[in-house]
């Protein structure tokens, strides 16, 4: 496995390889969730590729850039194991040089959920994919189902902009209690992760109710809403049934929805979602 932190090298590296390339970006601190990418990246292409990249203009001011967690050397040797044929490590100044100065809007797809409560997260997520899309020129592209509006905003900038990538998306992985994987929870404290399982049990009842003929979309997110308030330290900072693709809130679940949820729990802040559909 080749390791490189400049554009030049990961350059040469890309055009020594034939056959189709796999591309998993991540932020680092690898858990299941991402390995579980990069497996399929293995299954799906005769090459892969990672970059580990904590890139800073997806992050508020008031957020946790600095402390967010890095374990590059454990990364490295996860990454070799499963089978990775290069990762690519730049720094800030490598990816954003003196003078930079272009950022890509979404557009509405980047407005709601993450987008209201993150503002400029999403520009510097499509910004950042897009350079690392141009550097590494992959044939397809591996993103996870847990940032679900990442997806719906990734999608949005391949179609508009003509990239030339395939998408490919995950679902999630979660550990054996349910409790979706994410670098963040390493903020948590044992009994944080023990109460954050009702994130998960609050969809999964949502989606027992959708199954047995529920279709309004405020009955919904009321039935969510009264099993998250069970916990008296969680903040929720929204719910949402909304069209996958646009994200537009729905009134009634009438085919595929996408219901998702951003809790504070503590002083960390967790996502998950699931994905329904009519019977
Ligand atoms: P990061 O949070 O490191 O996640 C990298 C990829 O792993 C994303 O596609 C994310 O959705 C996926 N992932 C994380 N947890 C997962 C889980 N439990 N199950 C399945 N997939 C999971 O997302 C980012 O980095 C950044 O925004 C990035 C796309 C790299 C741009 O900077």
């Amino acid at each position: 496995m080749q390791i490189v932190s400049t554009i030049a090298d990961a350059r040469k590296i890309r055009a020594s390889l034939n056959g189709t390339l796999g591309f998993v970006p991540t932020m680092g601190f690898l858990h299941e969730g991402h390995l579980s990418l990069v497996r399929r990246a293995r299954e799906e292409c005769d090459a892969v590729a990672v970059s580990i990249f904590v890139n800073p203009t997806q992050f508020s001011p008031n957020e946790d850039l600095n402390r967010y967690p890095r374990a590059l050397e454990r990364d490295l040797s996860l990454l070799k194991e499963a089978g990775v044929s290069f990762v690519f490590t730049p720094d800030a100044g490598e990816i954003y040089p003196p003078g930079f100065a272009t950022s890509i809007d979404v557009g509405d797809v980047a407005k709601p959920l993450e987008g209201a409560v993150r503002p400029g997260h999403f520009s510097g997520v499509a910004t950042v994919v897009t350079k690392l899309f141009n550097i590494i020129q992959p044939t397809k592209a591996f993103f996870g189902q847990k940032d679900a509006q990442q997806c719906a905003v990734i999608r949005r900038l391949v179609t508009d902009l003509n990239i030339p990538v395939d998408v490919v998306i995950c679902d999630i992985v979660r550990n054996e209690k349910g409790l979706a994987l994410s670098s963040r929870n390493s903020y948590l404290t044992d009994s944080e992760q023990e109460r954050a399982l009702l994130l998960h049990e609050s969809l999964g009842k949502a989606q027992e109710r959708i199954a047995s003929g529920e279709r309004n979309a405020e009955t919904i997110k009321t039935l969510i809403a009264a099993i998250l308030s069970k916990d008296p330290d969680f903040s929720v900072d929204y719910i949402s049934v909304a069209d996958p693709y646009s994200l537009t809130e729905l009134d009634s679940v009438d085919d595929e929805a996408l219901i998702s949820l951003a809790v504070k729990v503590g002083n960390t802040r967790l996502l998950d979602n699931i994905l329904v559909r009519k019977k």
